[in-house]
């Protein structure tokens, strides 16, 4: 189900560094099934150029109020008419004062009256812009016209300085947009999420590991938290930034991934086992290098602990997902290790392939629990987080009914 189906958001993209941003959101508010008509002040085409947008956003990109076209069709009325949304993305200083006073000498400030739609800011600017009483003062009267706004965010800034004022990531952006005509699904719920590979030594610079790159893991970790959950990660690892909002947890071996999920299990929801475990790890480990010398040499492998059997072992465990990666047989492999780890769900990944799985930014899952099913198409690992975490809230609670 696409949160934003048949929504209109009208997205203005103002003259600010961050204008290149807005591309990512456009693609993140289209994913969510949301339509988008774009207006692009003159400032905003001094960073970026409207063809971007008409690319992203499928439809005509508006610019000035006065050209034929626009005139014709009273853009000005109806883009005001159209929208669910107002969202104005990034939003200059210049533009918070313009609205603060009600100047309607383009295009963008004309719909900003002309709307009843809920009008959404997102600031982005040179910290001590932000902070210039002028601006504290417009933001303060555009929260009483009933103006949202959103961040800004705080951090290192184009211009070099720290501080706040930047604009807040196009991902938690959409988040916040969703939560206007959505409740959040996971709301309350506290969500465990594993995720990456993991590394088992065999001396100190060698180790057996796997190719997972965390990302699938690290996708439902940030869809949980989109979601109203509070989520804690136990990564192995992997090359990837934190997620905002979720708790993480670094670990190397197995033996450590499984101490970290015990510790943190107590009070946990939902368990989502989504790292891909090394099933087993050296046993001779040798606090030496090993040195070349004979022509082969042998390994003794013993089998690492079975982290997601052990939770769903435990009286009272949480619901369980687990994911089964695999190459053929999909269906009966996985339905196979749902049943002999009492797994309440079981998402089966297609790997194998170089466009989908481990490395890939795109995802498909098979999902199976008892009694039912469903298939997740094609699309990036965020999308599918999404995806999955909807049936899993389903689920969930109706397990929690019976
Ligand atoms: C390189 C450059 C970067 C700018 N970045 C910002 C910015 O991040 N935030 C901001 O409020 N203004 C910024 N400005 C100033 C705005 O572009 C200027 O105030 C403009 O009038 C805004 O008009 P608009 O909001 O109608 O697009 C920048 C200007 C330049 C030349």
């Amino acid at each position: 189900m696409n949160p934003l189906a048949n929504k209109h958001i009208v997205l203005g993209v103002t003259g600010g560094i961050a204008a290149y941003k807005s591309a990512e959101l456009v693609r993140r508010l289209r994913e969510w099934g949301a339509e988008i008509k774009v207006i692009m002040t003159d400032g905003a085409q001094q960073f970026i150029t409207p063809l971007t947008f008409q690319a992203l956003s499928g439809n005509t990109v508006h610019k000035n109020i006065f050209d034929d076209e626009a005139t014709m069709a009273m853009d000005h009325i109806e883009l005001a008419r159209w929208a669910d949304l107002v969202l104005i993305a990034p939003t200059t200083a210049d533009r918070m004062a313009r609205m603060a006073h009600g100047l309607a000498d383009d295009l963008l400030g004309t719909i900003c009256l002309a709307t009843t739609a809920t009008i959404a800011i997102a600031p982005a600017m040179n910290r001590q812009m932000w902070q210039a009483r002028a601006t504290q003062a417009n933001a303060g009267r555009l929260r009483e016209y009933g103006v949202l706004i959103l961040g800004p965010g705080e951090g290192v800034q184009a211009c070099g300085e720290i501080g706040p004022g930047r604009m807040l990531e196009p991902q938690d952006i959409a988040t916040r947009v969703r939560g206007l005509f959505v409740e959040p699904l996971l709301k309350g719920i506290s969500v465990l999420i594993t995720a990456g590979p993991t590394r088992e030594a065999a001396d100190p610079v060698r180790f057996l590991t796997n190719a997972s790159s965390g990302k699938m893991g690290y996708e439902i970790a940030r869809a949980a938290v989109e979601l109203g959950a509070s989520a804690t990660l136990v990564s192995g690892p992997v090359a990837l930034e934190n997620p905002v909002g979720v708790h993480r947890i670094a670990v190397t071996s197995a033996a450590e991934m499984r101490d970290a999920v015990m510790m943190h299990l107590a009070e946990k929801n939902i368990f989502i086992a989504a790292a891909a475990v090394s099933d087993y790890r050296p046993t001779d480990y040798t606090e030496k290098k090993r040195k070349k010398g004979t022509a082969s040499m042998e390994l003794s492998l013993a089998l690492n602990p079975d982290i997601l059997a052990e939770v769903t072992a435990i009286p009272n465990h949480p619901f369980a997902v687990g994911f089964a990666a695999e190459t053929h047989d999909l269906e009966r492999n996985a339905q196979e290790k749902r049943h002999r780890k009492s797994l309440d769900m079981i998402a089966a990944n297609h790997v194998g392939g170089p466009e989908i799985g481990f490395e890939s930014d795109e995802n498909a899952l098979s999902v199976y629990w008892e009694g039912g099913g469903a298939e997740i198409t094609k699309a990036s690992k965020w999308q599918v987080a999404h995806r999955l975490l909807a049936l899993v809230a389903q689920r969930y609670h109706e397990v929690e009914d019976l």
